[in-house]
């Protein structure tokens, strides 16, 4: 079939007859990427502040990752981990140098990662805790969709419909080191924690929590494992968003733009958490050479490309542009977060509605909760991307403004 063919198709009915309904969509199909930018089937384009939420650091289709991926494909398309892989031994060198002395376990995705985080902890728990198998995890967090990660999540909504869940999940309110130290006991082998709360809503940790969270698992023999998967690989200015902190975690969760696109999960320890033996945890695509190789192209290109310092710039300039859209808009305000993870408070529930205009002149935003708006583009944004979106975002809530919603008090 022709792109002519293919765009030509009624994909909302074909969906509908044959995926399961678990996506609440937004009326658009995509087609195409490059750079910040996405077309539609319609060959209508977007600016794409979504970024496959916070997974295409490098932007659409760059040419690192499309020549790494083409690369690839002609040489080794998968091999079983009976093997040694040259790709995967190469990403894990390059995340053993980032984080300074990790070792890596790879699987397919970011609840995956953190499954194994968990067997880790516990195992961790077997050997050095008299059998301690608890896991102590935030409120308004997010780890994943399997059973164990919906029971360390700390949201109703994602635990509301799946029980019985897990036993050994408890979870204390965000950025209270007291409430931890309460909820800890003989139990307890871990703290789980996300360092920038993602799907929360972007909410940074204070440093006294995290320091604390360090200084609390040293005295009381507990793993502390960050999960990096949203706010990793760079998005907030520094390669793992816990540098920010002064700390090392023993266990670090990656996935999402770890591979610039292709699908990976990754699951580090430091050397005391580091004691998985042959046959404790396995899988059969985790470490792909396709997906590695695609991680190998992505960390080269963010040191090459220095995306860290540019997601702290951009991620400043587009604070400051948000800053002075939420004195012309009163039902936004002041924005919050750290480099390219930005997010604002929206009044009246209006966030899926500013998401709605946006869209339609030409801005991909998402909302977390009907009163956040969140942005997480890719690293490789310039100061031009941000004045155009601004522009967009600015035509969006112009519309808002109209709505009778958005007057009142
Ligand atoms: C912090 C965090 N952890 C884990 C996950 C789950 O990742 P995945 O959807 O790849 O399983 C997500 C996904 O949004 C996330 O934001």
């Amino acid at each position: 079939m022709t792109t002519t063919e293919l765009n030509k198709r009624d994909w909302v009915a074909l969906e509908q007859k044959y995926y399961q309904g678990t996506f609440k969509r937004q009326p658009l199909t995509l087609v195409r990427g490059e750079g910040a930018r996405v077309w539609d089937s319609d060959g209508k384009v977007y600016l794409d502040f979504v970024a496959g939420i916070a997974v295409n650091v490098l932007g659409h289709c760059h040419p690192a990752i499309v020549q790494a991926v083409q690369h690839q494909v002609t040489q080794l398309v998968h091999v079983s981990n009976l093997y040694y892989n040259t790709r995967q031994i190469e990403l894990a060198e390059l995340l053993g140098i980032q984080s300074k002395g990790m070792r890596s376990f790879f699987s397919n995705s970011g609840a995956e990662a953190n499954e194994g985080a968990i067997k880790l902890a516990r195992k961790y728990g077997r050997l050095h805790r008299n059998g301690a198998f608890e896991i102590i995890s935030m409120e308004n967090s997010f780890h994943g969709r399997t059973l164990a990660t919906t029971a360390a999540t700390g949201q109703a909504f994602y635990q509301a419909s799946w029980g019985p869940l897990p036993d050994g999940f408890k979870q204390v309110p965000f950025n209270d080191l007291q409430a931890v130290k309460e909820a800890t006991s003989e139990k307890t082998v871990g703290i789980l924690v996300e360092a920038v709360q993602g799907e929360g809503g972007i909410w940074p940790a204070s440093k006294e929590f995290m320091q604390g969270l360090r200084k609390w698992c040293d005295e009381q023999n507990l793993v502390l494992i960050c999960d990096e998967v949203q706010a990793g690989t760079g998005r907030t200015g520094k390669f793992f968003s816990w540098e920010h902190y002064g700390i090392r975690p023993d266990i670090v969760t990656m996935a999402k733009g770890l591979a610039g696109g292709v699908p990976i999960g990754a699951m580090l320890a430091a050397p005391r958490a580091d004691i998985f033996a042959a046959g404790d945890h396995g899988t059969t695509f985790g470490g792909n050479p396709i997906a590695t190789a695609a991680g190998v192209a992505t960390i080269k290109t963010i040191i090459e490309e220095k995306l860290l310092e540019n997601a702290t710039k951009m991620g400043e300039y587009l604070a400051s542009k948000l800053q002075t859209l939420s004195k012309k808009y009163p039902f936004i305000d002041s924005p919050r977060g750290i480099g390219l993870m930005r997010a604002v408070h929206v009044k009246h529930d209006l966030a899926p509605v500013i998401v709605q205009k946006a869209l339609e002149h030409g801005l991909l935003l998402n909302s977390t909760a009907p009163h956040t708006l969140r942005m997480i583009p890719p690293l490789i944004l310039t100061t031009g991307d941000i004045d155009e979106a601004t522009e967009l975002l600015d035509h969006a809530l112009a519309d808002v403004v109209a709505l009778p919603i958005a007057q009142a008090k």
